[in-house]
């Protein structure tokens, strides 16, 4: 089994990374352009999101053809070249396998539509009456999850958009054909796959009506999904490289058992109730300050029950279907250094494998959109209609979308102050976020106390401290909401990790041994900062590296540490 444990992953939206040929739409050349920077950076791992012909109403992930690039992020030729390239710089690529279902443009629903059943057996087709489907289920972007089609006289199931069918994971040969893809693949070099809500795969025996929800707890974690794994990486043989599924509104004995080594089933999932504390009745469009109590518990009960039942988890904040953390867990103004770095010291130094997703390494932040014809995603397209239909007005509609709205991550990544952010010669498919001049790699690479440097420091901690790969974790602070700290321990290895989720200071109980700790990382200036130097100090480089005095003992008064807005404090034993 390769080692996973101490990599680190980097999340690329190729749409919006970077634009080599003056389309406005990013390609596989700009990130070639771009593999210095990451080498820089120092991750291991590039995972792309999807390449393929697609006729892109979901940017992708309505893949019309798994084995070919579509041409408007360039060749296969390219894709060799990224896999050579990225090689050559000890990075491995990873690829985007959406195996819950394919566009309706692929050749197989083609062949479905046109009315061979043998094609109709490789989705979910179901008799009925065109004035009722199958069952009462909602599909993920809003609105029946069934389609009918009456030629066919026939409904299809798709939990995603319209033009994004199910597969029938039932079918043997559907599972030899998508054994295939991976093949195809793995021949070519690729050293990983990210599998796209793979826990929605198998579908249960009955469809029925779900009176308590929208058909989710019948299909998520589905009867025969842990079969479908062991089989689909034992035919491929994709244990020697690095799998990570994301798994939808999944339970946590199921992760652990995905992410088991002895299991044989993937490397690692993504889950994501910590990204919900900020729902409203568990609802994405309801708005809600995050919190913060709700997400220490997940984080504590999450990461400890993975441990108890080796399980192994993806960490992250972000990625291209979440708002920019900075935007909202962080603060975009005063403290938008020292939130930025204060949660991505949070969670890389958790039990689990870190993905960056393009653009946070800088603090990138929200897209702030005022107007609806700014937005891209068909999820937001479609739940800005369903909001207006349930009455809310088209301000209190935008400003839900300015906060939920996928396309927050999407916006063009911020390489300098040049027109377009860098990103392009020409005007993107989606508007440049307008803090481009401040927020930009130019002005973060070669300074240390940015973001970006901040970043790098994490991923160079990981190679040298086993401690933070191998370790063991327990949760410290537990009266304290405000305060994410734990500590992680490994042959006599100790870190000890405390965050300040607020703007306000805190304190924090602290064990009479940490006096004598070593502080290693932290997002303040080691000087007592007054009230108005916070402003400045916060998020200045503060990395204890010899002459300058550990000042952690002074401030551990009473056996209590205050802790300044957004600070985190990384102690070593
Ligand atoms: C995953 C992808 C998301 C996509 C959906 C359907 O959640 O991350 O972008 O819309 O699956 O494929």
């Amino acid at each position: 089994m390769t080692e996973f444990r101490d990599k680190v992953v980097y999340q690329i939206y190729p749409k919006s990374f970077k634009d080599s040929n003056k389309d406005g739409f990013g390609d596989l050349q700009g990130v070639i352009e771009k593999l210095d920077y990451l080498q820089e950076l120092g991750i291991d791992y590039i995972w792309i999101t999807p390449v393929f012909p697609s006729p892109q109403k979901d940017n992708g992930y309505d893949v019309a053809d798994y084995c070919a690039i579509d041409p408007r992020f360039g060749t296969m030729a390219d894709m060799e070249e990224l896999i050579r390239e990225s090689g050559r710089r000890g990075i491995g690529l990873m690829l985007d396998m959406v195996f819950n279902h394919t566009s309706t443009a692929h050749e197989w629903f083609q062949r479905a539509m046109a009315g061979e059943k043998e094609y109709q057996d490789y989705y979910i087709f179901k008799e009925g009456a065109p004035d009722r489907a199958p069952t009462n289920w909602q599909s993920k972007f809003g609105g029946s999850a069934w389609e009918y089609v009456p030629q066919l006289g026939k409904w299809y199931l798709h939990l995603f958009d319209v033009t994004q069918a199910d597969l029938n994971w039932e079918n043997t040969r559907v599972r030899e054909a998508l054994k295939k893809v991976i093949l195809f693949w793995k021949k070519k070099g690729i050293r990983g796959f990210r599998f796209d809500v793979v826990n929605l795969i198998s579908k249960p025996e009955i469809y029925e009506d779900d009176h308590e929800g929208d058909g989710r707890r019948f299909y998520s974690d589905g009867p025969h999904i842990h079969e479908y794994l062991k089989e689909l990486t034992r035919d491929t043989g994709i244990e020697e490289l690095v799998t990570v599924g994301e798994m939808s509104s999944t339970r946590l004995e199921a992760c652990a058992r995905y992410s088991n080594p002895q299991e044989r089933e993937l490397s690692m999932c993504f889950h994501f109730h910590h990204l919900k504390v900020d729902y409203k009745d568990g609802d994405k469009w309801a708005l809600m300050e995050p919190d913060r109590r709700a997400l220490k518990k997940l984080f504590e009960q999450w990461q400890t029950g993975m441990q108890s039942q080796g399980g192994w988890s993806a960490l992250f904040w972000c990625n291209h279907d979440q708002p920019r953390i900075v935007s909202r867990f962080g603060d975009e103004g005063r403290y938008w250094k020292a939130s930025a770095k204060m949660l991505a010291a949070s969670i890389h130094l958790m039990r689990g494998t870190p993905y960056i997703y393009q653009g946070e390494e800088l603090g990138m932040t929200n897209a702030h959109y005022s107007r609806v014809e700014q937005y891209r995603d068909v999820e937001s397209l479609n739940y800005y209609m369903i909001l207006l239909g349930q009455g809310k007005t088209k301000e209190e509609a935008l400003a839900i979308l300015a906060a939920r709205s996928r396309d927050n991550s999407r916006t063009p990544m911020q390489w300098s102050a040049a027109a377009y952010g860098g990103f392009s010669e020409k005007e993107p498919w989606i508007a440049v976020q307008d803090s481009y001049q401040k927020i930009n790699a130019a002005a973060q690479r070669y300074d240390d106390s940015s973001i970006f440097s901040f970043y790098k420091k994490l991923i160079a901690l990981r190679r040298e401290k086993a401690v933070i790969s191998q370790g063991s974790i327990a949760f410290l602070a537990p009266d304290n909401a405000d305060v994410l700290a734990y500590r992680r321990q490994w042959e006599g290895e100790e870190l000890v990790v405390l965050n300040n989720l607020t703007a306000e200071e805190t304190t924090v109980t602290a064990e009479p041994a940490w006096t004598a700790y070593r502080k290693i990382l932290g997002n303040y200036e080691n000087t007592a900062a007054g009230a108005e130097g916070q402003e400045r100090a916060a998020g200045q480089a503060d990395e204890v590296t010899g002459s300058r005095p550990d000042r952690m003992g002074e401030r551990m008064a009473e056996g209590r540490i205050v802790l300044r807005p957004y600070e985190t404090v990384v102690l070593e034993k």
